[in-house]
């Protein structure tokens, strides 16, 4: 009888502990399978909104077909699949590495889907003597249903970490999101997340149901103007953008420059085992404003969404693939 209540007494304390040292997760959506159960984050990541700005966050996707928080790193990682970084140099959905060099002052679909669209504008410069641009992302122009939203990286003749080069607009109006962690804005039904996963300078979209956007602001800095012969002014740093796509409901369908390698039957043209393999078809991609989602290659006609029985491809490419809690329970962490 009293070691009955001793013991009783240690398993509530053990739950309240439990209950304090990891958050519980949930998907409020019917059609998941993770539909109201509450499930307990991974030790390794124990809260959804840690206090830490660059800890692992733990994340519950409820489109997946299996039903398990996962560590997630919020800031973009540029060697992982869906990045687009550099002088822009893409990751595709089949971990393939590619350059896609457009054009500066122009702009270029990098997503294209029934009910997503993704624009970037490419900034950048053409030294004397060179056959092309040298090319960096400079904004994001996001549309679904019938909302934009835009990201852009202010120009700055030189760069100051203690400065935020962002800035924001959704559905044709500036959106001011107040410097500082945590700094979250949502839109009136939530359809759309900004967060700030630091001060300044690095935030994610969420887009609930369809993507998930990490981006970072860096400029070009005196040392890669150096390995790469960019040949930067002095009045212009060339800020830019540093972007991770995450997509959690791309049909088979999807273009775009990045959009395409998630086609279940893609067949990458960047040839293998070239150093820098380029892929061309700026004529495809091409837009004529951040905004605009005709090109000869773009699909995006969110009234006509064929609602969920063709948005079968998932992606786990910010998944953490380091720790025990994935790679079992059917996700498969490619490489
Ligand atoms: C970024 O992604 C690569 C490729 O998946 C992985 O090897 C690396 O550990 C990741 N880096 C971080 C910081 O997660
Ligand atoms: C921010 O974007 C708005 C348009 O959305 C533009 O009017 C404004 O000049 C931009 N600010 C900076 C600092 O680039």
């Amino acid at each position: 009888m009293k070691t009955g209540g001793i013991i009783s007494v240690l398993v509530l304390v053990i739950v309240l502990v439990a209950g304090v040292n990891g958050e519980f997760v949930t998907c409020t959506n019917r059609g998941s399978k993770c539909f109201l159960k509450q499930l307990k984050c991974p030790s390794q990541c124990p809260s959804t909104s840690p206090s830490n700005p660059s800890a692992k966050v733990c994340y519950l996707n409820c489109n997946s077909p299996v039903c398990s928080p996962e560590c997630k790193n919020r800031k973009p990682n540029c060697s992982g699949r869906g990045a687009a970084c550099l002088d822009p140099r893409f990751i595709g959905a089949d971990g393939i590495v590619f350059y896609f060099h457009g054009r500066s002052n122009e702009h270029f679909s990098l997503v294209s889907d029934h009910n997503l669209h993704i624009n970037a504008r490419f900034i950048g410069l053409r030294p004397e003597g060179r056959t092309r641009d040298f090319t960096w992302i400079q904004a994001l122009g996001i549309m679904f249903d019938n909302h934009k939203f835009s990201l852009e990286a202010t120009k700055a003749a030189k760069w100051d970490d203690e400065v935020d080069h962002l800035n924001f607009s959704y559905n044709g109006n500036e959106l001011a999101i107040p410097e500082g962690y945590p700094s979250i804005w949502k839109s009136a039904n939530n359809e759309i997340k900004v967060e700030r996963i630091s001060s300044k300078n690095s935030i994610m979209v969420t887009l609930p149901e369809i993507a998930e956007i990490s981006v970072n602001v860096v400029p070009i800095t005196k040392q890669d103007d150096k390995i790469h012969n960019y040949n930067i002014p002095s009045d212009n740093c060339f800020a830019h953008l540093e972007v991770q796509f995450r997509f959690l409901g791309l049909s088979s369908n999807v273009e775009g420059v990045l959009g395409r390698t998630y086609q279940p039957d893609f067949q990458n043209p960047a040839k293998p085992g070239v150093a820098m393999p380029v892929v061309g078809g700026e004529n495809k991609y091409r837009t004529t404003s951040i905004f605009d989602t005709k090109c000869e290659s773009c699909v995006f006609s969110p009234a006509q969404v064929p609602r969920k029985e063709d948005s079968l491809v998932m992606d786990y490419g910010t998944m953490d693939c380091t720790s025990r809690s994935s790679g079992g329970n059917g996700i498969v962490c490619r490489k």
